[in-house]
């Protein structure tokens, strides 16, 4: 008689599975989601007024990431990771979850943590949820993580940790936990810090036989509560004193905590012998917003527009991923790549098995970003909300604009950064990067000072003011008046409007719009206040208020 490890040795022959492909020697993925963060306040796109070396090193030595494209807003972006879909394909597609609101990633999507888990991984989430609370069975937890330590909503205090709706009559109430639990003990603490130790504690605590998916989820640099909106260290904001507007200066210390959270979590990876086998993506989930709602004086210049618009300013975000998997490394791609591609390309990357019948949107960019194959065109829709009434599509470098959102307020080229307040570093720019935590344990012979030189050239966008030609009225775009489109080719920053000289190009666009609408599902907001939220009755707690389901 044969016993059961002989036989299933005996399979795994057959099947010429050897042992080096067990589940132990999947590669760690570690997923650094930033919120709110503006395409050009990291250094690596140019801008010296805010320099990231340890982010920075990360896109040097790994993939930077120059044509990567996310929703436009916190919710749908991410719920666009963990389900691989467009939220017009799982309802997420209009606004944000609004903390007293009854309604959640709907139940029968199943989520990228899931499938690692299945496929042996150990699943961590920390940080930022936003996918729906007022549900038990909706939260993080209860979806695949094995373990959460961090927040349900949108936004926090960066130390008490606590959110106050200050346009209702509530309480104000915390919203940090881990796993179910409340956490108050770690009340004080800066958010990003608190992050950063945890994700050392996973890191150092993990079981290393298995593999590690973990998803840190930042706070930073998204604003805290409205009454006091921009939080960094002192000592981070002192290192800024180039900057002349204060809540930009503040932005910039929590942009500079951030970056010293990624050198100290790359570290961890090294000194517990697990970053040889890991995959590191890291990107903002949208532009930023830098006026308007949870403003935070982020900048996407040159790009038009910004967080919760149809432009590139809110849905192209600033990335890059790094891993030694990945085949060439150090180079700048410009592979047009969406956030619906990262739960097939990391799940083949990782070898983990995805059910056929998922529908998925993303397809599966590793073989490309890996082998730096000639950029190929895509179709993707960036937004359509219907309910707002607006809409953004881009089949290869053709853009088109339907609508607008807040009545075109932020249809503008904003965040443009004042001259003469450069970081007084920056003219050692490559040698900070070369001299970072990140580029210390990663560090490849080939990225030198003149390769960051390069890439950061490469990487850099510039839209000439000086060709006021867009001024004339055949270019104008007024997106509430009538739908436009843009050749991003030549013109990535949406200046010439060529709705007008090309009617029949417009109209095939907006008929390849109009084709996903028809198989959209209804928005699955209900944008209801539900008084029963209230932290007063939940121990003045943000918690879960519809117990029906468990
Ligand atoms: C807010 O709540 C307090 C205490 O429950 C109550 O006295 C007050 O009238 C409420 N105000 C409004 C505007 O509802
Ligand atoms: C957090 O700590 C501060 C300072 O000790 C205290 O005033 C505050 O009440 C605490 N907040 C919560 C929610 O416990
Ligand atoms: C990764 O590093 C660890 C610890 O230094 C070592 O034991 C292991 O063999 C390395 N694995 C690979 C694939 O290089
Ligand atoms: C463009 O917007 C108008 C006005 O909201 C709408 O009627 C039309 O269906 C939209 N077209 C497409 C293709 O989305
Ligand atoms: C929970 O929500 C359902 C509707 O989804 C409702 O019928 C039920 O009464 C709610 N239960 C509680 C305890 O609020």
């Amino acid at each position: 008689m044969l016993n059961i490890s002989s036989f299933i040795l005996i399979v795994n022959l057959m099947l010429g599975l050897s042992q080096a492909e067990t589940p132990s020697t999947k590669p760690n993925i570690i997923i650094i989601l930033i919120d709110d963060m503006g395409f050009n306040d990291v250094s690596f796109h140019g801008s010296n007024q805010i320099l990231t070396p340890n982010i920075d090193a990360l896109a040097y030595n790994g993939v930077l990431l120059n044509k990567l494209y996310v929703p436009n807003l916190c919710t749908p972006s991410r719920a666009t990771l963990l389900t691989g879909k467009y939220p017009i394909h799982t309802g997420m597609q209009h606004y944000v979850i609004i903390t007293d609101e009854p309604w959640g990633l709907p139940k029968q999507e199943r989520l990228m943590p899931e499938f690692f888990r299945d496929a042996g991984y150990s699943t961590q989430l920390i940080g930022k949820w936003h996918l729906g609370f007022w549900e038990k069975d909706l939260t993080p937890t209860m979806r695949g993580f094995d373990h959460h330590y961090g927040y349900y909503n949108g936004y926090i205090d960066y130390y008490d940790h606590t959110l106050h709706m200050l346009t209702k009559n509530y309480t104000k109430g915390v919203d940090f936990r881990r796993d179910l639990d409340p956490c108050p003990q770690d009340n004080g603490t800066y958010a990003t810090d608190a992050f950063t130790a945890e994700a050392k504690r996973v890191i150092e605590q993990h079981d290393k036989s298995r593999p590690l998916f973990m998803v840190l989820s930042h706070l930073a640099v998204h604003t805290g509560n409205e009454d006091n909106p921009m939080q960094a260290p002192e000592e981070e904001v002192a290192k800024f004193a180039h900057i002349t507007d204060p809540k930009r200066r503040t932005y910039a210390g929590m942009i500079s905590s951030l970056d010293k959270s990624v050198g100290q979590t790359v570290k961890a990876l090294s000194d517990n012998g697990m970053l040889n086998n890991s995959i590191i993506l890291l990107y903002s989930d949208n532009g930023a917003p830098t006026v308007g709602i949870h403003s935070n004086q982020g900048s996407n210049y040159p790009f038009r527009g910004q967080k919760e618009s149809p432009w590139e300013g809110g849905i192209r975000s600033a990335g890059a991923i790094w891993s030694p998997l990945l085949q060439q490394r150090g180079y700048v791609s410009n592979q047009i790549i969406h956030a619906i591609d990262w739960l097939p390309t990391l799940a083949a990357a990782a070898n983990v098995e995805l059910p056929e019948n998922l529908k998925l949107d993303g397809v599966n960019m590793w073989p490309s970003l890996s082998g730096n194959i000639e950029p190929q065109p895509r179709r993707l829709l960036h937004v359509m909300d219907d309910v707002f009434g607006y809409s953004s599509y881009m089949r290869d470098n053709l853009k088109y604009v339907n609508g607008s959102s807040f009545e075109g307020q932020y249809d503008q080229w904003l965040g443009d950064l004042e001259s003469g307040q450069d970081d007084p570093l920056s003219p050692y720019y490559a040698q900070q990067v070369l001299s970072s935590e990140v580029h210390a344990v990663i560090g490849s012979q080939s990225v030198t000072n003149e390769r960051i030189e390069q890439m950061r050239e490469e990487a850099t966008h510039r839209c000439p003011l000086n060709e006021q030609d867009h001024l004339q009225e055949i270019y104008l775009c007024e997106p509430l008046k009538a739908p436009c489109f843009f050749n991003l080719a030549k013109d990535p920053c949406e200046r010439f409007n060529l709705a007008n000289l090309y009617p029949l190009q417009l109209q095939f666009l907006s008929q390849e719009v109009e084709q996903f609408r028809q198989n959209a599902v209804p928005s699955a907001r209900v944008p209801i206040s539900d008084e029963r939220a209230n932290p007063k009755l939940h121990g003045g707690y943000w918690e879960w208020w519809n117990e029906t389901a468990k």
